[in-house]
Order: structure tokens, then C-alpha cells, then sequence
């Protein structure tokens, strides 16, 4: 599909499935030189929107690692520093591991960081980020990005696992908001 239309908004595609596969291969690539000695890395895929990066590079892994699924769930503190985020489903220690985040898109990199904040706590031994995209006019902190598929403009995107309002993770190619009217 060329156009699509969720809620209120009109996309056009801008990443073709084609291109997309292509450069997840390569950092699949990557990892596989990069991982190969390591011992039983833990891929840590952060849902929703990871679900299909994920499952595409993986097939294309070829070195024994484990994977897991979590989420970021934030709620307001009763004090008044905020926003307090914790990792849910995470089941396992994760002391002395080797940990591999697997993101959707890389922004400003709030999440990022707050994710990798997280993970130091627990013990994890080294942390590595595998990003489909990138928005590297966005992206305010030092926290090295170490696998990026695709880098992107500042743009908002949909499809293939990304949303607007909870619509269209299940495109495969990638949409962008389409400003030529409905
Ligand atoms: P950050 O914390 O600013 O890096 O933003 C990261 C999160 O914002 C991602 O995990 C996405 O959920 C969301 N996000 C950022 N840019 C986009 C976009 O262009 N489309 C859809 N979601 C986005
Ligand atoms: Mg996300």
C-alpha cells in the first residue's frame, strides 16, 4: 500500500520492506563478528515497538544467544519527582551479563538512557544498542548507539512495529506523515 490513513492522519510510504531487510541483514552482520566469542549474550527486545525488528534480525543471528521481551512502564511517583520508569518482564538475573537492547527507533534518547540506567543497576556487564532507526538530528546524549539499521530525518515515521496512537505497527514498510492533504 503506497498510502495509508490512521485517525486523523495520512502516511506515504518512505522506507521500502525491500531496503529495510537489507540493512538489518547488515547489522545482523555485525553482530554476528562482534558476538561471536562472546559467552550466551542476552538480546533484550523493548516491546511494542520492537516486535518486528526483532524477530527479522534474529533469523539472521547465528551465534547461541537467549532473548527477552520487556516493556518501560512509567507511572507518576507519589513524591513530586514524576515520572518513575521500571523494567517489567525481565525474570532473570542479569548480573555479570552481556546484554544487547534491541529498540525501534532512537529519538532524543530519553528512553535509551533510562533503560541503560536501569540495567547498570542490575549488574549487567556490558550493554550494547542495536536500533532499527536513528534520528541523529534528534539525539541529545553520549551514550554510544552501536548498531543502527537505518538512520533517519527528524521525521515521525510508521509501520513495521512503529505507531501513531497504537495504529500501524503492522505494516512492513516504513510510512511518513504525508503532508499533501488527504
Ligand atoms: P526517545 O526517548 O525520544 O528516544 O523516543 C523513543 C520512543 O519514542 C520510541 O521508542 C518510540 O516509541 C517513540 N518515537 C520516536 N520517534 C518516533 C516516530 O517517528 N514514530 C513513532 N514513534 C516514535
Ligand atoms: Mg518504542
Amino acid at each position: 500500500m503506497e498510502r495509508i490513513k490512521l485517525h486523523d492522519k495520512c502516511f506515504k510510504v518512505s522506507i521500502p520492506y525491500s531496503k529495510i531487510e537489507e540493512s538489518i541483514k547488515t547489522v545482523a552482520e555485525q553482530l554476528n563478528r562482534d558476538y561471536k566469542d562472546v559467552e550466551n549474550p542476552l538480546f533484550l527486545s523493548v516491546l511494542n515497538g520492537s516486535f518486528m525488528f526483532t524477530a527479522d534480525l534474529m533469523k539472521s543471528v547465528n551465534f547461541n544467544c537467549e532473548i527477552s521481551f520487556i516493556k518501560l512502564s512509567s507511572y507518576s511517583g507519589v513524591e513530586s519527582t514524576g515520572e518513575i520508569k521500571q523494567i517489567i518482564g525481565i525474570n532473570k538475573p542479569l548480573k555479570g551479563r552481556s546484554v544487547v537492547i534491541i529498540e525501534d527507533i532512537v529519538d532524543t534518547g530519553a528512553t535509551i538512557e533510562e533503560l541503560y540506567g536501569l540495567l547498570e543497576k542490575e549488574g549487567v556487564k556490558d550493554i550494547r544498542i542495536c536500533t532499527l532507526l536513528l534520528k541523529p538530528d534528534a539525539y541529545k546524549k553520549d551514550i554510544d548507539i552501536n548498531y543502527v539499521a537505518l538512520r533517519i530525518p527528524n521525521d515521525f515515521i510508521v509501520g513495521f512495529g512503529l505507531d501513531y496512537n497504537e495504529l500501524g505497527r503492522q505494516y512492513k514498510d516504513i510510512y511518513v506523515l504525508d503532508n499533501s492533504g488527504s
